[in-house]
């Protein structure tokens, strides 16, 4: 089954809550074997999809304790190939200002505490899985072109840099991050990545710049000023998602098939 004919999963991070735009919704419950993650359901442009919120109802899951592998797992149990993952971050540039939507084709993972695998240990053995390529190309350049085309502040490529959180960064640590080669930096993007990757899942991030990094700017980085920027670039992001959507997975790239079984399991996918 080619990809673009599969339902495509959305994660929503920060202020990207409200999937009102799906038509016929729907919400469920997801069962995995890293817990029950719920879902809305619907469609949009004739294409099925799902969409989920990272931090649960109401924000309340902060990124360090985030089920990762219960989000994944779900979208791929649903039959799911394509998934667009939504995250605000800081800019690590001052030419990539805020407001600028990025696709992110590199990490860096600077995260401490978190199981950041479906392989580990047990009937599925020792699995390493090739990372050189963690994001789909064909899903970035689908959304990049479709948001030149709605004429968004699109960025096309950068690396992302991973914190533990939930505090923001240092001004030291932002300086460090930007001369390490990072571009932005975020609390979510790993695991996430790297779990849809052993998966084989055609994943894209989509970074929503809502602030320079600590210290690049004058005053101190609040939480505020985070959801201020978001609530002003939401709609942008539903009408880039609301346009791509229906060609997602059309275009060529590199994330082969994936497991012919989901991990932790022995049922067939
Ligand atoms: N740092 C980490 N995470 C973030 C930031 C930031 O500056 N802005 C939004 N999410």
């Amino acid at each position: 089954m080619s990809a673009s004919s599969t339902p495509v999963g959305i994660i929503g991070g920060t202020g990207v809550y409200d999937p009102a735009w799906l038509q016929e919704s729907f919400e469920q419950d997801v069962e995995t074997p890293y817990g029950t993650t719920r879902v809305t359901g619907g469609r949009t442009g004739g294409r099925v999809v799902y969409f989920m919120n990272r931090h649960g109802a109401g924000h309340s899951v902060p990124p360090h304790r985030v089920n990762y592998r219960a989000n994944l797992w779900a979208l791929k149990s649903l039959g799911i190939r394509v998934v667009v993952a939504t995250t605000a971050v800081g800019s690590l540039r001052r030419t990539i200002p805020p407001g600028a939507l990025l696709l992110s084709d590199q990490f860096l993972d600077f995260t401490k505490s978190r199981v950041t695998t479906f392989y580990d240990g047990g009937a599925d053995g020792v699995v390493h899985t090739d990372m050189t390529s963690p994001y789909c190309s064909g899903v970035g350049r689908t959304l990049f072109e479709h948001g030149q085309t709605l004429g968004l502040p699109m960025v096309l490529g950068g690396t992302y840099v991973a914190t533990e959180g939930p505090r923001f960064e240092s001004a030291a640590e932002v300086a460090v991050f930007g001369r390490l080669g990072g571009d932005v930096v975020g609390m979510t993007g790993v695991p996430e990545v790297v779990l849809a990757r052993e998966l084989g899942l055609c994943y894209a991030t989509l970074s929503i710049v809502t602030n320079l990094g600590a210290g690049l700017s004058e005053s101190p980085l609040t939480h505020e000023e985070v959801l201020g920027l978001m609530a002003a670039t939401v709609g942008s992001v539903r009408d880039l998602l609301v346009a791509s959507l229906p060609v997602l997975g059309e275009a060529e790239c590199a994330c082969g098939p994936g497991p012919e079984r989901l991990p932790g399991l022995s049922a067939e996918v």
